[in-house]
């Protein structure tokens, strides 16, 4: 691979532009469990590209399934016209959706995903005679991506101080507390209390304004938040007997991550709406998608005057690429059983992570699933820069693992072995005791 010798037209997203090109870390290849950089040093990838890749790189069924779709037709329309991709996909992945939800809108992104889903909880509401119900809940500490309905209900500060917002949304308090949850394995014990600040918000509203809630079950960008036992089946509870729809964010947590398809099916709840993407096609070409529940489905669409039901789609929703991608992935997820790889190697993937608490700075540990969190105190007066010595550090080392904060988050390939999951951690273990 030539590297470029400029790098300054590529403004790059959510990154600190002047720090890369100043010190420039690129990916020229990747293949199974691992990158190489241009100049051929194998990085051994620990965060699943970024939450995307789950059957891990260059997988061969879904590389030829692309190659194929692009050679026989690289587009069509899918508006008042189709081609049969979409339909199969979208049949695929009801069946490992939650049980009722039989129905797929396919966008092109995570954050296309959420947009579409709180615009069909809208259009939901209305169809059912409930148009003054147009209130959105979300959650403090949610990422629901940079669109302006995800921001809106998002929780992270930054990505909300310098933007506009949605009115009328709302936000539950989040789900961590450091003193009361610090290295827990999976669920905290303690939280599931909070849900009740919906409640709350009913009272402080009144159900009748108020269309839907999203969270993400597991709370993935901003540091790995298991959700405290019972919270999500309070939510659950609480949404169902005011009417009001309850949307699971599963831009990470889908396929497979969390030991099951989706977290709805790990953590025993199912919501009414589920956002998807990144897994989706194994990050090999953009696509995103909302499962819905036939009841909404069926409210929007058979109450709709004759035309069209839902003004909204995106030009490339089930494109031809992504579709064969997507049909090539869910085929490769079952014929490796990597739904269930997920939930087999946990028990030894916590016993790893957790046997880091002894590292220096280290605050706190979590994990779930086949994703962890490993927390450092922050350095006096520069936030980030613990975090981002140990991302550099172990990039260095050959590892690739995402820094938040100070916070550094691990979500392996589910085709990683025990021996990747040591590799993973005797590079952290060596890089963290040499960052002051
Ligand atoms: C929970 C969640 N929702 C939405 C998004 C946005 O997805 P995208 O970057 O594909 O727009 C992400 C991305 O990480 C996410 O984690």
């Amino acid at each position: 691979m030539t590297i470029p010798n400029d790098l300054s037209a590529f403004w790059m997203p959510f990154t600190d532009n002047r720090g890369f090109k100043a010190e420039p870390r690129l990916l020229a290849r990747a293949k199974d469990m691992s990158y190489w950089t241009p100049d051929g040093r194998e990085v051994l990838d620990g965060t699943a590209g970024l939450w995307c890749v789950n059957a891990g790189h260059a997988r061969p069924k879904i590389v030829e399934a692309i190659r194929a779709q692009a050679e026989v037709m690289d587009f069509a329309p899918t508006f008042q016209l189709a081609h049969p991709l979409p339909f199969q996909l979208a049949t695929r992945l009801a069946a490992i959706l939650p049980e009722g939800l039989d129905h797929v809108f396919f966008t092109n992104s995570g954050s296309e995903s959420v947009d579409s889903a709180l615009k069909i909880a809208l259009a939901y509401q209305r169809a059912i005679g409930q148009g003054s119900r147009t209130r959105l809940i979300g959650r403090a500490r949610a990422y629901h991506g940079v669109n302006f309905g995800g921001v809106s209900v998002g929780g992270i500060v930054g990505n909300r101080r310098h933007y506009l917002t949605l009115p009328g949304v709302d936000h539950l308090p989040h789900t961590y507390n450091h003193a009361e949850q610090a290295f827990t394995r999976g669920q905290p014990a303690w939280g599931g209390h909070l849900a009740d600040a919906l409640e709350d918000l009913v009272n402080l509203h009144g159900a009748e304004t108020i269309a839907a809630v999203i969270v993400e079950p597991m709370a993935g960008s901003t540091g790995v938040l298991p959700p405290p036992v019972g919270y999500l089946e309070r939510l659950r509870e609480i949404t169902r007997r005011h009417g009001i729809l309850l949307i699971f964010d599963e831009v990470i947590t889908g396929f497979g991550r969390l030991g099951a398809p989706f977290a709805a099916q790990a953590f025993g709840v199912t919501p009414d709406l589920i956002t998807a993407a990144k897994g989706l096609t194994n990050g090999a070409v953009p696509m995103g998608a909302v499962g819905v529940a036939n009841f909404v489905h069926d409210a929007v669409v058979d109450n709709a005057p004759a035309g069209i039901e839902l003004f909204h789609g995106y030009t490339y929703s089930g494109h031809p690429l992504a579709a064969a991608a997507g049909i090539a992935t869910l085929d490769t997820y079952a014929e490796e059983g990597l739904f269930e790889r997920g939930a087999e190697i946990a028990p030894y993937w916590a016993d790893a992570v957790h046997g880091l608490q002894d590292l220096p700075h280290v605050i706190d540990i979590r994990s779930c699933g086949f994703v962890a969190a490993i927390e450092f105190a922050p350095r006096d007066g520069a936030v980030g820069a613990r975090g981002k010595a140990v991302f550099h550090g172990c990039f260095d080392a050959g590892l690739l693992v995402r820094a938040t904060a100070d916070t550094i988050a691990l979500s392996p390939p589910l085709i990683a072995t025990r021996t990747h999951v040591d590799r993973i951690v005797d590079v952290i273990r060596n890089v963290a005791k040499g960052v002051a």
